[in-house]
């Protein structure tokens, strides 16, 4: 298992790290990637400003999710000058775009040529990673998730693993609730679903138990509007969300995320939210039907405290979403997808992913027809 070498957690964590990094870098060609909403925070506004007293500094904004187009089109800019440093500060795309350039630039390749080897990427340059929403773990695991035409694929290396990780919970503090309710659900499918697949360890076990325990103990209380500026509670939700990370880059997503890619391939829906979508009838589905995947019958205490846990939030899970129309095209993608569907412990046949998409169609109609 790959990990960050530097962690810097908690309150004042930007500043630390502003510090370090500058003064490791001085005088170095140092690239912030940066979401344009974040610019304007002040822990964004001191990093920026004492990188550009001390460095070469490059600043890019980035929006959106990562297209292969798109990290191409920044891998020609960035070529002739290339940083010896990469800093995403954003979410998870700003994360994953880092991450794919940083391959892209130390392997003189383009994106869709490291897609199809992944065995060739190199990094050249430091990369380091400062999550702003709770809920990718991008900053820990090794891939970068890359639209490709209508598809999402992954960039898959160790060679992308960020050299350092800040999590300072005052970048928390502004997110909507619906995004900090959406990032929760990724969290969740990466640490359940780490949980589940047959090539968990006793580490990834873990990180996950972890992960899950910080999410059913307080995930209320994140949730709640009194507790918007509890920093404490924010950043024991971003270490969820690494933590949780740290258990999937190794144990591996499976059916819930394979089934959320195969929504998003008919609908556009952002990354937690089909996670959302997948992950709260496939427990019911799996506790329902104990005698299809009999390898999860450990995991009962986890599913019964999930289902209690997300139930209120149901309506805002699966509000504005449309019913999939072709259930069987969806189940197939589902079955195809073995980068996923392989860490599963037990073969899931078509007919159950089918029943599983229907019971997500089910619950669509129920939250979205008046
Ligand atoms: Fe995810």
């Amino acid at each position: 298992m790959t990990s960050p070498r530097n962690v810097f957690r908690g309150v004042g964590a930007i500043s630390a790290a502003t510090e370090e990094i500058c003064k490791r870098h001085a005088g170095e060609r140092v690239l912030v990637l940066i979401s344009s909403v974040m610019r304007a925070r002040r822990g964004a506004r001191l990093l920026l400003e004492e990188i550009a007293r001390e460095s070469d500094l490059a600043v890019q904004e980035v929006e959106g999710e990562p297209t292969t187009e798109r990290i191409d089109a920044l891998a020609r800019t960035f070529c002739e000058q290339p940083p010896s440093v990469i800093i995403a500060l954003g979410g998870g795309s700003v994360l994953d775009t880092a991450k794919a350039l940083s391959g892209c630039l130390g392997s003189q390749a383009s994106s869709l040529e490291l897609l199809d080897a992944p065995e060739a990427i190199r990094r050249t340059a430091m990369l380091y990673a400062i999550p702003t929403t709770a809920g990718s773990g991008s900053e820990v695991t090794n891939i970068s998730i890359l639209t490709h035409g209508t598809r999402k694929r992954g960039l898959v290396s160790d060679a992308i693993v960020p050299d350092m990780v800040v999590l300072d919970p005052s970048f928390l503090q502004e997110t909507p609730l619906a995004l900090r309710l959406y990032t929760l659900l990724d969290t969740t499918g990466h640490a359940i679903e780490a949980s589940w697949s047959k090539d968990a360890t006793d580490v990834t076990d873990m990180y996950a138990a972890d992960s899950l325990g910080r999410i059913t103990h307080r995930a209320e209380e994140y949730l709640s509007y009194d507790q918007w500026n509890n920093l404490e509670l924010l950043c024991c939700f971003q270490t969820a969300s690494m933590h949780a990370g740290c258990a999937f880059t190794v144990a591996g997503c499976n059916v819930v995320h394979a089934l959320a890619y195969a929504l998003v391939d008919q609908q556009p829906l952002s990354h937690g939210k089909s996670v959302g979508m997948a992950l709260l009838p496939t427990i019911a589905f799996f506790e329902e039907h104990r005698k299809i995947v009999p390898s999860l019958a450990s995991h009962q205490r986890w599913h019964e405290k999930l289902l209690r846990l997300y139930a209120p939030w149901e309506h805002r899970v699966y509000q504005g979403a449309k019913p999939v129309l072709d259930i069987d095209r969806a189940a197939r993608t589902t079955f195809d997808n073995q980068r996923l569907m392989s860490h599963f412990p037990d073969e899931l046949s078509e007919d159950v992913l089918r029943r599983l998409l229907t019971s997500i169609n089910e619950r669509i109609t129920t939250h979205t027809v008046k």
